[in-house]
């Protein structure tokens, strides 16, 4: 080859955009994107967002549970055109995916809940604040109309609850996720022996942590105190007073069946439960007047060697019918995830740690990028699969996965 058609072949052009910019387009994959977050994040932050509970067999299990299903596809399908809209409860959203309530997201990013709701917003995507948020419901609900939903922890004080539901109501929140995992805080190994704190404290190793990271650390100083925003106001003000030691303890683990029925008739929009939860206690909420579940073992984060909810979906959708919301999270980490969740009969699939993680890595274009990464592994999973779209997929699931890997679990209702 002659030197001048060598020089043709190699290209001299300036990479485009910023630093953050150039460094978010060369994440091709969420682990991309974790990688990157740990570049930005002290080591204690980063647990705080990557760990489970106690042997962490939870959280293995969950991406796993995904891992070890296998596509057979329908072949000679038109796919010119892979549609990835789906309806969810009432409401149109640009693929069934949505991002997952995390608490003291700010702490993460000092852009926290506001830019992952805007992301979410622009995506098309449902987004759930937490209870434990760093922003307030009130606050959040002033930003680009998109599609809000509540995470709510039950109190110990029942008034406060209750409180909670008629400000997300006022608000104009949609759908109510109640969680039941959590009577009690799970146990978080890494945070307790890296002694993490909620707001975290300047300790002797933060304060070398400020050294190898002091982009995260200057952001964070600067910015407003880290408060959990929902639970600040009013007599009974805990904003400000509540640590990750001690929040834990105002969770109410007295609340049953009885309880749920008062939480139902005070919260006038959908209501779903977000847990490990299997056939027969789906079918009970149902029977309550539930409007869906959200099988999550909250990331692997509360009780260890919980079922992976990937596991749960098959058995559920066969217990509650078509007619009940079907909403799936804990370890979807790629599109072919949400197409497996699918295929197996969830409605939505959800993700935690992903968003986090891009939030860490860009801030909210970060979140953009993870959307826009998600759903485009989807749409091409979508179109190898042979489906043109979200309700065919729902329709020829079972055909389009190999077998059942694994035996039904099958979860007994509380006696
Ligand atoms: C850092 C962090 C904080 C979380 N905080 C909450 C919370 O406040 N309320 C809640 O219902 N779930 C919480 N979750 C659980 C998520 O809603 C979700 O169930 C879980 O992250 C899904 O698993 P994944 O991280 O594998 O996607 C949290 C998860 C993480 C990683």
């Amino acid at each position: 080859m002659k030197l001048s058609s060598a020089l043709d072949l190699v290209s001299f052009t300036l990479p485009a955009g910023s630093a953050a910019e150039r460094a978010l387009a060369r994440c091709h994959t969420v682990e991309d994107l974790r990688r990157l977050a740990a570049r930005r994040l002290p080591r204690t932050v980063m647990d705080y967002i990557d760990g489970g509970a106690d042997a962490e067999l939870s959280l293995a299990g969950n991406t796993e549970a995904f891992a070890r299903y296998r596509f057979t596809p329908a072949v000679l399908a038109d796919v010119s055109a892979p549609d990835t809209a789906t309806d969810f409860l009432g409401r149109t959203a640009a693929a069934p995916l949505g991002f997952a309530p995390t608490g003291f997201t700010r702490m993460i990013n000092p852009d926290g809940e506001p830019a992952v709701a805007r992301s979410a917003a622009a995506a098309g995507l449902p987004y759930v604040l937490s209870t434990m948020a760093t922003t307030s419901l009130e606050d959040l609900a002033a930003q680009p109309a998109g599609d809000r939903w509540f995470q709510l922890y039950a109190w110990k004080d029942r008034a406060r609850t209750l409180d909670l539901i008629r400000r997300a109501a006022d608000a104009g929140y949609r759908v109510l996720e109640l969680a039941v995992d959590t009577a009690v805080p799970g146990n978080r190994l890494r945070d307790v022996r890296s002694g993490f704190t909620i707001p975290p404290r300047l300790t002797a190793s933060s304060l070398l942590d400020i050294g190898s990271k002091p982009g995260y650390w200057t952001k964070l100083l600067r910015a407003p105190d880290l408060e959990f925003a929902n639970l600040s106001g009013g007599a009974a003000d805990c904003g400000h007073g509540y640590t990750i030691e001690n929040i834990g303890a105002q969770f109410n683990p007295a609340l049953d069946w009885a309880g749920l029925a008062g939480l139902r008739a005070a919260w006038p929009g959908k209501l779903l439960l977000k847990g490990p939860v299997g056939p027969a206690d789906a079918v009970r909420a149902r029977d309550f007047g539930v409007d869906g579940v959200h099988l999550s073992n909250h990331g692997g984060r509360q009780l260890d060697r919980t079922v992976a909810p990937a596991d749960l979906i098959a058995p559920v959708r066969q217990a509650v019918g078509e007619d009940f919301a079907v909403v799936v999270d804990s370890g979807i980490r790629h599109g072919a995830d949400i197409a497996v969740a699918l295929a197996l009969g969830a409605d939505l699939a959800m993700v935690g740690r992903p968003y986090l993680w891009a939030l860490a890595a860009g801030g909210e274009a970060g979140v953009g990028h993870l959307a826009d990464l998600l759903v485009s592994q989807f749409r091409r999973t979508m179109a190898l699969l042979g489906v043109a779209g979200v309700a065919g997929l729902r329709r020829a699931g079972p055909q389009l996965l190999a077998g059942t890997p694994n035996p039904v679990p099958v979860l007994e209702g509380t006696p």
